[in-house]
């Protein structure tokens, strides 16, 4: 999730170029860049860290050219760095490129490159796009473009810009999005509206496939083929606080609705083309890896250990290896048995937990194997485990986690699905299915956040209850614990997540006439019983909503009322039962007035213990 800006016209570009990217500084960002054609050559300068570093970088030494583009780097292939910052360029120099997206065969591109003698000096995907255009360059600048464009596989918005022709920045959108900002006598371009919402409403929102030819006083659509598209401006009513949430009223529903691109994201280049198996690059085990390893850890905070009881589950089912979750903050105090034959398995969405970091640090102490499994790129935590790999999520602004927690899940199922490859615990024919299932996930994602109307009614009704119980078995108890924590953290309400076996052991008196029962019972396997504890409740006169999946005819007869889920695998249903329970807590505090993306009390990333 990286910032783009590019600006054509008769002002000096880098100060168009600053100011926008200092607009995405909300994006979140781990380096920055800009170049600008200053006719001669192509200036270029990088920096890693926040934007003053390059404004520092750049004093007394902007370049005074007219056509420049920027860039705000959330690392995804390889770490902050200068040399991994955009805009990155060819060998020549001419061709310059700014990129927000992953591309999933840039591997193969690179080594043909290099074997024709490109030379890289980046770690990035990206490096890939100017040394294509510099192979594939026949003086036609469009068409070049849509050379390079017809060779690179996977999700991107990208902006070209070449010494050659000082008169034109090329943008194409694909899966990432990408605004071309209309001015007079000045063109501007940028991944984000806030970028340039203070220069101009007029805009052209690019669709996937298309390509814009941006001069300062015209700019040209084309689809794929070459042909021209004609495009309505649309004109941006947002104001600027607005445009940062793409419209939404908070980052929380923002991030809720971004969790079908963030799980398509966080899969894409790990399943093989076959669909035969998943691949992690990034740790290249095998099967004496795995013999040797006779215990996992899983050891985390808050949501993440939420995901951490999840992936348990997968991993135990499918890997068939034991696994035990703990809280990093007890972890550590428990003098937990852990040799060189455990493998610890930290999840952090932002990567400096503190609590989290000090059992990383701890378990390595031990002589630990040790696996990272975040968000951040050049965390803490990424740079201390022995192994890491990345949900691709994109920056979580608001403090409740929610497309962490889906992404962080889906990495957990994929890693325990290439355990189970390699210790051979599951058949092909399984492994096939469930990635079958696995990809119709995002989908299923979307489908689930296109109806909340019954949810903002509930969240209406129940918002002003002081105690909500959550309730499930198995994997819906493990999703209960996560719907509840949401629910306390931004609508300050006492919710609480109980085993349903549990209830009769005591909680079961609490449980009197109105009181709020949220019921999971998507889970096959234990379904009979979950339905009997639901029966239990209903007994007592709670108002119990339950989440289902499409297709259960049964839950409607007991219950007052029953959000449906798409129905797939009970392993992978989790994905989809949370999020009715994600937007629960968001309307429920939007009801309250409470300040859904800055909670009372609570931080982003907690950095102290
Ligand atoms: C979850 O909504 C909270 N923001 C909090 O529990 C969070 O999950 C926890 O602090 C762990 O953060 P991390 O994933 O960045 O390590």
């Amino acid at each position: 999730m990286c910032g783009i800006v590019g600006y054509i016209g008769d002002k000096k570009a880098v100060e168009f170029l600053i100011e926008g990217l200092t607009k995405l500084e909300y994006r979140g960002y781990d380096s920055a860049g800009i170049a600008v054609n200053c006719g001669l050559n192509i200036f270029v300068e990088k920096a890693v860290g926040r934007l003053d570093a390059l404004k520092e970088k750049l004093k007394n030494r902007e370049p005074e050219g007219n056509i420049g583009i920027g860039h705000t780097r959330w690392a995804t292939h390889g770490r902050p760095s200068d040399s991994n910052a955009h805009p990155h360029t060819d060998c020549s120099g001419k061709f310059v490129v700014v990129h927000n997206g992953i591309i999933e065969n840039y591997m193969a591109l690179k080594e043909d490159l290099i074997s024709r003698g490109h030379k890289f000096i980046s770690e990035t995907d990206t490096e890939v796009v100017p040394h294509l255009l510099e192979e594939l360059y026949n003086g036609n600048f469009l068409e070049s473009v849509q050379k390079v464009l017809n060779k690179i596989e996977g999700s991107y918005s990208l902006v070209f810009m070449s010494k050659d022709n000082p008169d034109t920045l090329i943008c194409a959108k694909q899966d990432n999005p990408l605004v071309v900002g209309l001015g007079k006598g000045e063109n501007f371009i940028a991944s984000d509206i806030p970028a340039i919402i203070s220069k101009t409403r007029d805009t052209y929102i690019l669709n996937d496939g298309e390509i814009a030819v941006v001069k300062k006083d015209s700019v040209k659509i084309f689809n794929r083929k070459g042909e021209p598209v004609g495009k309505k401006i649309f004109h941006v009513s947002w104001n600027a606080e607005a445009a940062e949430k793409g419209g939404y009223e908070h980052f929380m529903l923002k991030e809720i609705n971004e969790q079908p691109k963030a799980v398509r994201d966080t899969m894409s280049k790990r399943i093989l083309k076959d669909d035969s198996a998943v691949i992690l690059e990034e740790l290249n085990w095998d099967k004496k890896f795995l013999d040797d390893i006779n215990k996992i850890y899983i050891v985390a905070c808050g949501t993440a250990y939420h995901a951490g009881l999840v992936g348990k589950f997968y991993i135990e089912k499918l890997a068939r290896k034991l696994v035990e979750v703990d809280l990093a903050s007890e972890y550590r105090y428990r003098d937990p048995i852990v040799d060189e034959n455990t493998l610890v398995i930290v999840i952090s969405q932002s990567g400096e937990t503190s609590d989290t970091l000090a059992a990383l640090k701890e378990s390595k102490r031990l002589g630990a194997k040790t696996l990272a499994v975040t968000n951040v790129v050049g965390s803490s935590i990424a740079r201390e485990a022995e192994f890491v790999i990345h949900t691709w999520a994109g920056p979580e602004i608001a403090v409740a986690s929610t497309k962490a927690y889906t992404t962080q899940l889906i990495l957990m199922f994929m890693l325990a699905l290439y355990m189970a490859e390699i210790g051979k615990t599951i058949s092909p024919e399984r492994t096939k299915e469930l990635i079958d299932l696995l990809k119709k996930i995002p989908a299923q994602i979307s489908e689930t956040l296109s109806d909340v109307d019954p949810i903002k009614t509930f969240a209406r009704q129940y918002g002003f209850n002081e105690d909500v119980f959550y309730i499930g078995r198995s994997l819906d108890y493990d999703v209960a614990l996560e719907g509840a924590l949401k629910l306390k953290e931004i609508s300050y309400i006492h919710a609480e997540a109980y085993a349903s076996g549990e209830l009769k052991h005591g909680t079961l008196a609490l449980i009197v006439e109105g009181v709020p029962v949220i019921a999971l019972a998507t889970q096959k396997s234990v379904y009979e019983k979950t339905l009997s504890n639901i029966k239990e409740v209903k007994a007592r006169d709670a108002v119990v909503i339950g989440i289902a999946a499409e297709g259960d005819t049964e839950l409607e007869k007991y219950l007052d009322h029953v959000i449906f889920v798409p129905n797939t695998d009970e392993l992978l249903i989790p994905l989809l039962a949370v999020v009715p329970l994600q937007l629960l807590a968001y309307y429920a505090a939007i009801t309250r007035g409470c300040d859904v993306d800055k909670p009372r009390n609570l931080a982003k990333s907690v950095t102290v213990e």
